[in-house]
């Protein structure tokens, strides 16, 4: 009866599945903040696009982590840089059978750790950022990304990259804008994954957390400007949000379980204190049940092959 009835249903086509690749490994390196979550080198990567691909996802979205930093974030935009690479062998490996999404951002690139470049005072320089999003998106559209995260939350964003990528020829790739991304606490793991220099914090261009409606703004302005999908971030601390843009948006909603909301399931389970798999699957329901189509998770394929098991 409890099926029947029931209202929601995740499934592994709702999920994408964030991986992390690290120049210069030649193994998968756990990350110590997420258990469970490795960095990859360009081989381990291969052997998970291939595991997503079985597990039925759609998607993966490829972060980069290159060797070298600096105060531009020059990496990023190196056709052969880490993440471009990633991004090609991803592609070339999915045969067309997975979304390979690239994180359009400036932080795992830069030495100061921001998303864009500073000015002169310190703070992040908006329209200078964008003239280096535009750069490195056109890089990973050559590279084949099908779609780009634009996760920087710098104003007029989309609108810069999606004029770039048409002049460039690249019309058919998407853009999944991070319209309403908090300034969270809950980053904190994700800094380790990346090997992040950050000091301070993001709250000269991230929101603040006390805010309600200036979410479902932001995402009013990336639909106006051409994004394929709008994302809230934080997901679990953020379903009243989630709620709101899935009630005004005609774009498919995404929502992203970020680092800290999976490490403190995966601590408290290790701990004993949760039934781990019943929590992953009660968090990833409530965020689709919250509005959000679309969920980004470190737990996708994990829930993926689960599903698939239980279903058959
Ligand atoms: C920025 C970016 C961040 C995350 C994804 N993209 C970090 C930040 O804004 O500080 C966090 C994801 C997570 O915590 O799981 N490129």
């Amino acid at each position: 009866m409890r099926d029947l009835v029931s209202e929601t249903h995740v499934v592994p086509s709702d999920l994408i599945w964030p991986l992390f690749v690290k120049e210069g490994l030649t193994e998968p390196r756990p990350i110590e903040s997420m258990p469970g979550v490795f960095q990859h080198g360009p081989e381990s990567l291969l052997a998970e696009i291939d595991a997503a691909v079985a597990a039925g996802l759609r998607a993966v979205m490829l972060f980069g982590v290159p060797k070298k930093k600096d105060e531009t974030g020059s990496e990023a935009r190196n056709p052969e840089g880490v993440l471009s690479r990633a991004v090609s062998s991803a592609k070339q490996r999915a045969q067309g059978r997975l979304l390979v999404v690239a994180d359009l951002c400036l932080d795992e690139f830069t030495s100061h750790g921001h998303c864009g470049v500073l000015d002169s005072s310190g703070l992040v320089d908006n329209d200078a950022t964008l003239e280096l999003y535009v750069e490195m998106a056109v890089v990973l559209a050559e590279a084949g990304a099908d779609v780009l995260g634009l996760s920087g939350m710098m104003d007029n964003q989309v609108l810069s990259v999606r004029d770039a990528l048409d002049k460039a020829g690249h019309q058919d790739v998407a853009i999944l804008a991070y319209s309403a991304k908090y300034a969270s606490n809950f980053y904190g793991p994700f800094r380790d994954a990346v090997n992040s220099e950050l000091k301070g914090d993001r709250k000269s261009y991230q929101q603040d957390f006390r805010n309600r409606k200036e979410a479902t703004k932001e995402a009013l302005i990336d639909i106006e400007q051409g994004a394929d999908i709008v994302m809230v971030k934080p997901a679990l601390a953020y379903l009243d949000i989630i709620s709101d843009v899935a009630a005004i948006s005609e774009a498919p909603v995404a929502g992203y379980v970020v680092s800290g909301e999976y490490a403190m399931v995966e601590l408290a389970a290790q701990r004993g204190l949760i039934n781990r798999e019943q929590t992953i699957s009660e968090v990833l329901h409530s965020v689709k049940r919250a509005g959000a189509q679309i969920i980004c998770s470190y737990w996708a394929k994990e829930y993926a092959e689960r599903y698939q098991i239980e279903n058959h």
